[in-house]
């Protein structure tokens, strides 16, 4: 049976675009692989604490050898590599800050990105066979091949480090814009519609 993760990671809960672009994806989903399981995962409840120095240490300690600050500094990263190893397709929607990956997202990532676990000492990625669709909700347009392409470094990034532990194939549908939603010269309504079939695409 197909099983989807979707990730969110804004924290403007209804006035997100990210988030009801993300709800029109698994909707689309869940027509198409009909008794598929859905996994929800909502980084704004969850506790994502930095990678720390039990954390470190844990990493590089074989699991029999772990202290019981190590195994705690582990745990939530072990639930959420759990889940992304447990999953098909992986939807994440997310939100650019300051050209990049909102702090929140990086944290996750931190926990997920793990030696042995995810990437093998030889760098090769052990999260194998799984989709990635990203919906990147940004207030400025990055359209590729236009000047200000360059200035999104979240792309290239997100694609990196998902490639890094395996996740190869990875689809980014682009929301750039949403500055005229939160200046009021488009309603959000306007906005959703308009990337809703890159969307539903990405979810067939
Ligand atoms: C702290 C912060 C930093 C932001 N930095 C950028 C940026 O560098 N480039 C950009 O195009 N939009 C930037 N934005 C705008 C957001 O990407 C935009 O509002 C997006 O729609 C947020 O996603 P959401 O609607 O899912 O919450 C920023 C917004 C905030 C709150």
């Amino acid at each position: 049976m197909a099983s989807l993760l979707s990730i969110e990671s804004s924290p403007r809960g209804e006035y997100s675009i990210s988030r009801k672009l993300t709800s029109a994806f698994v909707e689309e989903w869940q027509k198409t692989h009909a008794g598929g399981t859905v996994v929800n995962r909502d980084l704004f409840t969850t506790t994502l604490p930095f990678v720390d120095l039990p954390w470190i240490a844990g990493a590089y300690t074989p699991a029999e050898q772990h202290s019981p600050e190590m195994k705690k500094a582990l745990e939530i990263g072990n639930t959420l590599i759990a889940e992304l190893k447990a999953a098909d397709h992986i939807v994440l929607g997310t939100s650019m800050y300051n050209f990049s990956t909102p702090a929140i997202l990086k944290a996750y990532i931190d926990q997920i990105v793990r030696v042995n676990v995810t990437f093998t000492p030889q760098y090769e990625g052990l999260v194998k066979g799984k989709k990635l669709t990203i919906i990147l909700a940004s207030g400025g347009v990055y359209t590729p091949g236009s000047p200000t392409e360059g200035y999104n470094a979240e792309s290239s990034y997100l694609k990196q480090v998902f490639g890094f532990i395996g996740i190869t194939d990875v689809n980014i549908v682009l929301a750039g814009g949403t500055g005229a939603v939160s200046m009021g010269q488009r309603s959000l309504e306007d906005f959703v519609a308009e990337f809703t079939p890159a969307v539903l695409e990405a979810a067939k």
